[in-house]
């Protein structure tokens, strides 16, 4: 509430951007005053050999750099993404990249992988890292060429393997240029090749029992074609699991005045628009792969009924950016305590056993 009638108004007065660093870096004084995370058994959940303590975790691009990790954790966040880092320490696009629509509960943003490079984002986490599972997401550094995509992500990954209790493989951001374009079959294929045969030497190397798990993070913009491609490839190499949605680069169905949206120019939507195509790509997923690769639904997600769609829908896990930004911090409390009613009202004693019931049903909703 606190957010909402006092925060917020303050923060969107101000350029997304410069709001977005000030909550930030804030956040450690305005931890003090959050309550206790609201925790049930009923929300565990357990993947890819990791215990999560909720499915609700915050979105790769929030805390890029790391600098907020233990405050965004204390928050009651069952994981964090941070990243998308690159292996070259790089500024992004220049500025203003990050655009409100508050009509339509969305953002528009082309920040293009602003960070300060993997290896300074390990030397601030070696000895901080927050109190929940650490996702870290890598990406291609801009002034590398794509045919050398690999080498720059394996450079990456070899910095950030120690640190991240899962790896996610960004080729979906639209703000890269060409970036997407790894999500096609040869350029993929050869891609996570080279980063599993990494991972298996990196497990030896480091006496692991398990390779890190190693997922990928697609675009809400793949046709099914393209989708039955992934899927393919995935299973093929084993990756453990796929993370649905990135932003989007259509402008369908917005409210915002069509001319207001235009000056925005590129870059990927995200929120609410984004909320139906997301939990269809993952209904589509869930069916393709027949449940047995775990996906984390993210796109537009508001409200523990947006979450509990994205669950039926066969996300195992779900994540949050745009509506953490709308919302504010009482959106994990709120979604989680949601979800737990949820679950006792439709007879469930656990998150998992409600994974994909209606993937069926949602999928034909298209
Ligand atoms: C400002 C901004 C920056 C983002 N940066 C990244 C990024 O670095 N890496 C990434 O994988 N996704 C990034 N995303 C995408 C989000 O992680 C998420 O997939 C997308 O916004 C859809 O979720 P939402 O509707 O809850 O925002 C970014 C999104 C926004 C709004």
């Amino acid at each position: 509430m606190v957010y909402r009638s006092l925060v917020r108004p303050i923060l969107f007065r101000l350029p997304p951007e410069t709001a977005h660093e000030l909550a930030l870096h804030s956040l450690p004084l305005f931890c003090k005053f959050v309550e206790r995370p609201f925790e049930s058994p009923m929300l565990n959940t357990d993947l890819f050999n990791l215990r999560f303590r909720n499915p609700v975790g915050l979105a790769a691009g929030f805390d890029k750099d790391g600098v907020a990790l233990e405050s965004l954790a204390a928050l009651g966040f069952g994981f964090i993404e941070a990243g998308t880092l690159t292996l070259h320490a790089q500024p992004g696009n220049p500025k203003p990249r990050m655009f409100r629509l508050a009509a339509d509960q969305a953002l528009i943003n082309r920040a293009g992988f602003n960070n300060s490079g993997a290896a300074a984002f390990v030397k601030r986490v070696e000895h901080r890292r927050p109190d929940c599972v650490l996702g870290i997401s890598i990406g291609k550094s801009k002034i590398t060429p794509l045919e050398e995509a690999t080498a720059d992500y394996l450079g990456s990954f070899e910095l950030v393997y120690k640190f991240a209790d899962y790896v996610a493989i960004n080729v979906s951001s639209p703000n890269t240029p060409q970036l997407r374009e790894l999500q096609q079959s040869e350029q993929l294929t050869s891609l996570l090749v080279e980063l599993q045969t990494r991972n298996r030497a990196l497990q030896k190397r480091h006496g692991r029992l398990t390779p890190v798990p190693l997922l990928v993070k697609i675009s809400p913009d793949l046709e099914r074609r393209d989708l039955e491609m992934i899927v393919e490839v995935i299973e093929r190499l084993q990756i453990d699991g796929i993370i649905a949605t990135n932003t989007t680069i259509s402008r369908d169905h917005l409210r915002t005045d069509k001319s207001r949206v235009e000056a925005c120019g590129a870059g990927g939507l995200s929120g609410k628009p984004l909320t139906t195509r997301a939990t269809q790509m993952i209904a589509a997923l869930y069916r393709l792969t027949g449940g047995r690769i775990p996906l984390i639904g993210v796109g537009g997600i508001f409200t523990a009924e947006d979450a509990w769609e994205k669950i039926c829908a066969g996300a195992s896990l779900i994540q949050v950016y745009t509506g953490f930004i709308y919302k504010g911090p009482s959106i994990v409390r709120q979604i989680n305590e949601g979800l737990v009613e949820i679950l006792r009202r439709e007879g469930f004693a656990k998150i998992d056993e409600a994974v994909g019931s209606r993937a069926k049903e949602i999928e034909g909703n298209r």
